[in-house]
C-alpha cells in the first residue's frame, strides 16, 4: 500500500463521533430541527469563534477581558489564594491567565471534553506559571465528576467565564450549576460571566457580523457534518440567521434553507422546505434579577457582582452556601 494513503485511514477512523453522528440525525429528525451548539466547535469553528471575539460588533469578549481586568483586585481579596481555579471548559488565552496572576491558586483544573485544546491551554499556563500545579481533566463539564486527588482538599473556585451559560435553556442551565456544586463542594466559590439584555439591534449586530465570520461559523457545522457524517448537504442552500427571540430572552442562530433542499446524511435521506431552518444555537441574555435568580436556582448565593460600563456584561461570584431550608 502506498505510504501515502495511511494519514487519511487514521483521519477518518478518529473523526467519526458516535455522540455527534447521533446528535445530527436525531436532531435533524425532530419537529423544530435543531442542533446542540457544542458541534460549532471542531478545529475550524474554533479557529471562528475566535474570530469572531475580535470582531467590531462582537462585543461580549473584549468587555468581559476589560471588566475582569478592572475588578480582579476586588475578586481577588474575596477569594483565598492557595486554592485551585477549577475552569470548565478549556481556558481562555487571555482571561485565565490574567485571573491566575491576581489570585495566586496552588492548582489549576481546566476541564474540557476535547482533549486536544485541553493539552494545549494546559501546556500555555504551565509554560506562563511554573508555580501553579496543572491537573487538567478530559470530561464533559455538563455532568458532575469527581475532581483530581491533588485538589481535594483545597478551597475551590470554579471560573465560568464568557458567557457560556448563555448556551443553555435555563433548565439546563441550573442542572449545570447544580452540577458545578457537586462537583465542587458546599462552600466553593464560582465566578461566571453573563451577557445583559440589551436593545435587539446591537445584540443582532454581534451574531450577524457584517465581516460575515459569524455566517461562516454557522455554516461550517454542515460542512463539519458533509466531513465526518459522510453528508450531502447543498452548504449553499443554507443562509445564516440570527434571530432575537425576547419571549426567551436570547438570540437564537439557525440555518435557513434558501430553497428547497435535500439530501442524506450517513444514509439517513432529509428534506427541508424554503425557508425551514435548522436550530443551531441558543445565547441567553439576562437581567440584574435573572441572573441572579438563575445562580440561586442552580444552588449559588451571589456574594458580588460587577459590571461592566453601561451594564453591558457581568461578572458574579456566587457561593455554595450549606443548604438552607424554608422560611
Ligand atoms: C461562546 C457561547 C459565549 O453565545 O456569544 C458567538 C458563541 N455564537 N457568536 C455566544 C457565539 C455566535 C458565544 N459563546
Amino acid at each position: 500500500m502506498p505510504e501515502t494513503l495511511e494519514p487519511e485511514i487514521v483521519e477518518i477512523v478518529e473523526i467519526v463521533d458516535p455522540a455527534f453522528r447521533a446528535d445530527v440525525l436525531n436532531g435533524l429528525a425532530e419537529p423544530i430541527p435543531a442542533i446542540s451548539a457544542r458541534w460549532l466547535y471542531d478545529r475550524r469553528g474554533s479557529e471562528l469563534f475566535d474570530a469572531i471575539t475580535r470582531l467590531p460588533s462582537y462585543y461580549p469578549t473584549r468587555t468581559e477581558t476589560a471588566l475582569l481586568k478592572r475588578v480582579l483586585p476586588e475578586i481577588a481579596a474575596l477569594v483565598p489564594a492557595g486554592g485551585a481555579v477549577v475552569e470548565f471548559g478549556a481556558g481562555s488565552q487571555t482571561k485565565t491567565p490574567l485571573l491566575l496572576r491576581a489570585i495566586h491558586p496552588k492548582a489549576y483544573v481546566p476541564i474540557d471534553i476535547s482533549g486536544d485544546y485541553l493539552e494545549e491551554s494546559a501546556a500555555e499556563v504551565d509554560a506562563d506559571h511554573e508555580r501553579v500545579e496543572v491537573h487538567p481533566v478530559v470530561a464533559d463539564f455538563t455532568a458532575e465528576m469527581v475532581l483530581p486527588d491533588a485538589v481535594a482538599h483545597l478551597p475551590k473556585l470554579g471560573f465560568f467565564p464568557g458567557s457560556t451559560i448563555g448556551n443553555f435553556v435555563p433548565q439546563s442551565a441550573t442542572d449545570l450549576l447544580r452540577h458545578f456544586r457537586t462537583t465542587l463542594g458546599t462552600g466553593a466559590k464560582l465566578l461566571i460571566g453573563m451577557d445583559r439584555i440589551k436593545p435587539a439591534g446591537r445584540l443582532i449586530a454581534a451574531y450577524d457580523d457584517p465581516e460575515g465570520v459569524t455566517a461562516e461559523f454557522n455554516l461550517n457545522l454542515l460542512h463539519r457534518i458533509n466531513r465526518e457524517l459522510s453528508g450531502t448537504i447543498p452548504v449553499d442552500g443554507f443562509a445564516h440567521d440570527a434571530r432575537w427571540n425576547d419571549a426567551l430572552s436570547r438570540i437564537e442562530m439557525h440555518l435557513v434553507a434558501t430553497r428547497n433542499v435535500e439530501f442524506t446524511v450517513d444514509g439517513y435521506h432529509f428534506a427541508f422546505a424554503k425557508g425551514s431552518s435548522i436550530h443551531t444555537e441558543n445565547s441567553h441574555k439576562y437581567g440584574p434579577r435573572g441572573s441572579w435568580l438563575l445562580l440561586l436556582a442552580g444552588g449559588w448565593t451571589p456574594l458580588a457582582e460587577w459590571r461592566a460600563p453601561d451594564d453591558d456584561f457581568v461578572l458574579i461570584l456566587a457561593e455554595a452556601q450549606p443548604r438552607r431550608f424554608a422560611p
